[in-house]
């Protein structure tokens, strides 16, 4: 099952899928709000076994990229190579299902060029549904998935699809490398205007936080805050909790939190930053009597939805 699974911030469903060296290639399916799984969709669709990590959703669609990232099972067999390829020759593309589909048979695909993405941090429909945006950090350079990851440049895109028109562009939102986007998830699969990303240190260490605003998208650079973490200094994945302590219902109302590493002093903290302040002010930290590693797939959830699933 993918590692990001999507949650839907009104229903309380969570999307998923699943990838496969055999067909069906892809297999959609999702859970209501007390946990009972639908029927699963399997799709056909897909040529060849791809690495679909991550995928989004709409209020209306699912939304499956695929990459030129490909399973190469006998390339391992016969070359003892890696069991990860690249197609060069393969124009990555973006599956449109419905969301509550039964079967693939509405499914529409829409060729993005050059658009070769892990993860999603948001999309959403707009103009009455006729279009789909997707925002993703888009790794210019893929084929340094394969071995050089400290080289990957991920640089954060939104993608237009108009599914009247079948109009496809993509507009960069900055020119630095990005990766786990976080929104706050009130707002997952609907219309939001920041996101919190971490900047690469190379990857997988992250050197700072930078916030972008998607509604400054065609003037440029969108980052309207950053926070560099200095020298030797390097967080894991990110997280943005968002703060209804007040009722506040301002989207970036809220904190970022990670877990951050001094290497030079072997020292580990767990940091909170003011997610509205320019320069995204540490407000708080806990020093950590042990490190925490860099990493990723993680998950911060409310003490109320922990203690419902200890029950
Ligand atoms: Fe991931």
């Amino acid at each position: 099952m993918t590692a990001h699974p999507k949650k839907d911030p009104v229903t309380g469903v969570l999307f998923a899928f699943r990838y496969s060296m055999l067909q069906p290639l892809i297999t959609y399916f999702w859970f209501d709000a007390a946990g009972n799984k639908s029927p699963e969709v399997p799709i056909f669709s897909l040529k060849q076994p791809s690495v679909m990590h991550g995928f989004a959703i709409t209020e209306l669609y699912a939304l499956f990229p695929e990459t030129q990232l490909v399973m190469k099972p006998m390339d391992m067999v016969v070359h003892g190579g890696s069991f990860i390829g690249l197609d060069q020759a393969k124009v990555p593309w973006i599956g449109v299902l419905p969301r509550y589909a039964k079967d693939e048979s509405e499914i529409r695909w829409f060729e993005v060029p050059r658009f070769n993405l892990m993860h999603t941090t948001n999309a959403r429909d707009e103009a009455d549904g006729e279009e789909i945006v997707l925002v993703a950090p888009n790794n210019l350079s893929i084929y340094h998935m394969l071995g050089n990851m400290e080289l990957l440049h991920a640089r954060v895109d939104m993608v237009r699809i108009n599914l009247s028109t079948g109009v496809v562009s993509c507009t960069a939102l900055s020119s630095k490398s990005l990766e786990f986007g976080m929104v706050h998830q009130g707002y997952v699969g609907r219309h939001n205007r920041h996101g919190y990303f971490g900047v690469s240190g190379p990857m997988p260490k992250l050197s700072g936080i930078t916030k972008l605003d998607f509604h400054r998208v065609g003037t440029g650079d969108c980052t309207v805050a950053h926070r560099d973490f200095g020298p030797r200094c390097f967080a894991g994945e990110p997280f943005f909790v968002h703060d209804n302590i007040n009722g506040d219902g301002n989207e970036d109302s809220g904190y970022i939190v990670c877990y951050m590493h001094e290497e030079a002093t072997a020292k580990s903290r767990f940091v909170m930053m003011d997610a509205r302040s320019p320069e995204l002010d540490i407000v708080a930290e806990v020093q950590l009597p042990s490190r925490v590693p860099y990493g990723f797939h993680g998950l911060f959830d409310t003490q109320t939805e922990l203690l419902a699933v200890l029950q």
